[in-house]
């Protein structure tokens, strides 16, 4: 079953967005060489606590972090510790904040330092993909417009599409039906109406799309071991189109400024 959310429930999840979106700019800013994963971790535990919230990951079916921290050939789910933080490194950082009882999830990948030009196409491509998914999420749009519209952006320029892990509903839990696959064909899947709220995050590859779980239970990695990229938002549809809970200050695409919540009910 597929719940929609209230105006009210919106409003709160935008409040947990905001949070999410805000120690996550914080810990961009902290990215650097000789940077501990675990470091990364410190600064959203103690900045989500800080303004209020929980973190969402900790605990979940045995997570023992604040972040996920996902480095080079790591897609998602790569648990902090004591890995040092090189020049030219890819990190992905997923995080999340319960606030009142709802949920917001975000992700981003960044360059540590310089990276290569490949790498930097990964990423740049990687976001234009979670755009592309957002932009689909018209109310009247199906879900399989979503996945359709990442697959064809990460196809063209060559890339892997992960399809062991999908995007999800969001809400009181952090993982919700329905699933968000990104990849799919066109006008299939529910409908997309307002008050639903999904996170949509595209993993993407630099070579085969395959995947595989180290023997910590956690981290996927590419089977092929090249690099890949994972970009989140949570994102409410509603009769305007859709709205970014956890739209940050820093870092975002262009496009993303056309899906800011106004600060009014939301639905
Ligand atoms: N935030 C991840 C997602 O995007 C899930 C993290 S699982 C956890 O769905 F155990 F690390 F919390
Ligand atoms: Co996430
Ligand atoms: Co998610």
């Amino acid at each position: 079953m597929v719940a929609l959310k209230s105006a009210r429930e919106i409003e709160t999840m935008r409040r947990s967005g905001k949070i999410t979106a805000k120690v996550l700019t914080d810990i961009m800013h902290a990215v650097r060489p000789g940077v501990s994963t675990r470091d990364l971790d410190r600064i959203a535990e103690e900045g989500i606590r800080g303004l209020g919230g929980i973190p969402t990951f900790m605990g979940y079916h045995g997570y023992p972090a604040s972040i996920c921290a996902s480095v080079n050939a790591e897609v998602v789910h790569g648990i902090p510790g004591d890995y040092v933080l090189q020049e030219g490194d890819l990190l992905s950082v997923d995080i999340g904040t319960t606030l009142d009882g709802y949920v917001s999830d975000t992700a981003v990948t960044v360059g540590v330092g310089a990276i290569s030009e490949q790498a930097q196409r990964l990423l740049d491509v990687t976001q234009e993909c979670l755009m592309l998914g957002i932009a689909a999420m018209q109310p009247g749009n199906h879900l399989g417009d979503i996945g359709a519209a990442v697959q064809a952006h990460a196809e063209k320029h060559g890339y892997g599409v992960v399809r062991e892990l999908v995007g999800h509903g969001v809400g009181t839990a952090m993982h919700e039906e329905p699933q968000v696959p990104n990849y799919g064909r066109r006008g299939t899947g529910i409908e997309l109406r307002p008050g639903l709220v999904l996170a949509v995050e595209p993993m993407i590859t630099q070579g085969d799309y395959r995947v595989k779980i180290l023997k910590d239970g956690w981290t996927v990695v590419t089977a092929d071991g090249k690099l890949a990229a994972h970009f989140e938002h949570t994102i409410a549809v509603t009769q305007d189109g859709p709205k970014i809970l956890t739209l940050r200050q820093f870092g975002e695409h262009p496009d993303a400024e056309k899906y800011r919540p106004s600060e009014e009910a939301i639905v």
